[in-house]
């Protein structure tokens, strides 16, 4: 085999990259409205250069309501104007790639946002049209039709609302998200065309990859039968016609050099893999490690069945902690349940910050030990906490859609902060979009790039030293109960500790990084992960 060629391991920069996702909303406000935009972005290039990243993925920075916080995409080709222009945008793109940096978008194919010219169109139209076809109007139950036409649950965890919205001329409609987020019809040819038009659209200016939002849930059962009576198969989750869709994605795909993410959230590791074959996505997010608890056979088994699941189809894990849906890293690691899950999230849970930023630093350096590539969310380079949002000031959908009994998605998009002793952090001139809390600037970047033993300094060295681990498979050393042993390449080893006693570390030339100090005995404490030159 040897080694792959220069041009060849560029085009596989994908396999191995660092992917650094932004929220253009809470990153950097460049126009003083309180909004991240994109002209904040470019200015911060330098920032996300000196981090190391390889690539940015953009949430969905489209014209739109915000009603799901740019996930209910109004023009798919226009960026919003609180975020910028498409001329900035392309701007954006070539900067970023001159800094060695790529670009990847996220395209939301399952739905479009309610004020989406199709949809207006179908309202128009009335029952029966042919506008109406591209979505899933039906008429109701009940002897008025005065019933959803199915039992279909909300795909927001802890919804009880309705996914059908009735309109005045009796149709109702399907929405798996709110009801400003119309689901299209994906049986429709217009739908797949016009998707992979806009693929072509973005490709065309030099993104390098696109982020699939909802994966697996675009195909549904014609019939729209009710859950309870046929779930099997499933008649809107992981259905087997969506794989054609993949399948000719990837063929146009290729044309650019272009990869695919998919956010496809499903238990079964082996239905997930179906996804990454070959001629299919190159990659998917990898939520059993990102709900795994911190836990050491728990984290083993879930490193162990990502590897043997992509193992077959050739396809690269990867690892992923949090993201803008999920509560930070730094606070679940700190409470008593460490695993992820959305239906148990709740108001004032209890929380140890020391611990679970002592976690999430031994995390850190284990997720950019291992094989593939790793996704960093804004802020968790900070080790940014969770914040809660005063409920007066919460936008997000899953809180007001659960009746307040979720706390939603908000305190993990809190505006960043930037620079220590400025109004605001230094995100903006003016009270942001969401409000930071007190202690926010503590946690500033200036701040942090001042202190050696800061978070983003660990980030910024791990990201740095992971070339040592190349791209070779991962073989487990053996180490006692609740301790993480594994080599890499040739040479570099990672252990992290979970155990209350400390571990001794295995023979080494060179201790290269460790996420907290070793004890008097050059051993590895409790929940502190090492990087070793054996
Ligand atoms: C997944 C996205 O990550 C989430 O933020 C959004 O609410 C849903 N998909 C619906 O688009």
């Amino acid at each position: 085999m040897g080694q792959p060629t220069p041009a060849r391991k560029d085009r596989d920069w994908w396999r191995t990259a660092v992917i650094y996702q932004v929220y253009v909303r809470s990153f950097a406000d460049g126009d003083g409205d309180g909004t991240g935009d994109l002209a904040g972005v470019r200015a911060r290039l330098p920032y996300l250069a000196g981090l190391g990243v390889d690539a940015l993925w953009f949430s969905p920075w489209y014209r739109s309501p915000m009603t799901d916080g740019g996930y209910d995409v109004a023009d798919y080709r226009a960026i919003d104007p609180a975020f910028g222009t498409l001329a900035e945008a392309e701007k954006l793109i070539a900067e970023a790639r001159e800094s060695g940096i790529r670009t990847i978008v996220d395209i939301v194919p399952n739905h479009v946002s309610d004020r989406h010219p199709w949809f207006r169109a179908a309202l128009a139209a009335g029952p029966g049209s042919p506008e109406r076809a591209l979505f899933h109007f039906r008429p109701g139950r009940g002897t008025h039709g005065e019933l959803p036409p199915n039992d279909w649950p909300s795909q927001f965890t802890g919804s009880t609302e309705p996914v059908w919205t009735r309109l005045p001329d009796g149709d109702w409609y399907l929405h798996l998200f709110t009801p400003g987020q119309p689901d299209l019809n994906w049986a429709h040819p217009a739908v797949r065309r016009e998707h992979e038009d806009i693929l072509r659209f973005w490709f065309e200016r030099g993104v390098a990859g696109v982020r699939i939002d909802s994966a697996a849930l675009l195909a549904k059962d014609p019939d729209l039968p009710d859950l309870a009576s046929r779930p099997h198969p499933h008649p809107f989750v992981d259905r087997d016609e969506l794989h054609d869709v993949y399948r000719s994605w990837r063929r146009l795909a290729d044309a650019y050099d272009g990869v695919f993410v998919g956010e496809v959230w499903l238990p079964d590791a082996e239905r997930l893999a179906r996804y990454l074959r070959p001629d299919e996505l190159h990659t998917a997010f990898n939520f059993s490690f990102l709900s795994c608890p911190w836990d050491a056979p728990r984290l083993r088994t879930a490193i162990d069945t990502t590897l043997a699941e992509h193992a077959p189809v050739g396809a690269p894990p990867t690892w992923v902690l949090c993201n803008h849906d999920v509560t930070r890293t730094v606070t679940r690691y700190g409470r008593a349940d460490t695993a992820f899950d959305f239906g148990t999230k709740a108001f004032g849970t209890p929380t140890d910050l020391i611990l679970g930023t002592r976690r999430a630093r031994a995390a850190a350096l284990l997720s950019l030990a291992l094989p593939g590539s790793v996704y960093v969310y804004q802020g968790e380079e900070l080790g940014l906490p969770e914040a809660e949002i005063p409920v007066a000031r919460i936008q997000d959908p899953m809180y007001h859609r659960s009746d307040g009994a979720d706390p939603g998605r908000d305190g993990c998009r809190v505006p960043l902060p930037w620079v220590d002793g400025m109004p605001y952090a230094g995100f903006s001139t003016q009270d942001p979009w969401l409000p930071q809390p007190v202690d926010w600037t503590s946690y500033a970047v200036d701040r942090q790039q001042r202190d050696p033993d800061s978070m983003l300094s660990l980030y910024r060295e791990a990201i740095a030293l992971r070339p040592v681990f190349g791209d070779a498979s991962l073989t487990w050393l053996p180490a006692p109960d609740g301790v993480l042993a594994f080599a890499r390449a040739e040479g570099a080893v990672c252990v992290v500790n979970l155990a209350p006693t400390p571990a001794v570390l295995p023979a080494h030339s060179r201790l290269l990084l460790s996420s907290g100090p070793l004890d008097e005995a050059g051993r590895l404490p409790q929940d502190t992960a090492a990087w070793l030159r054996v």
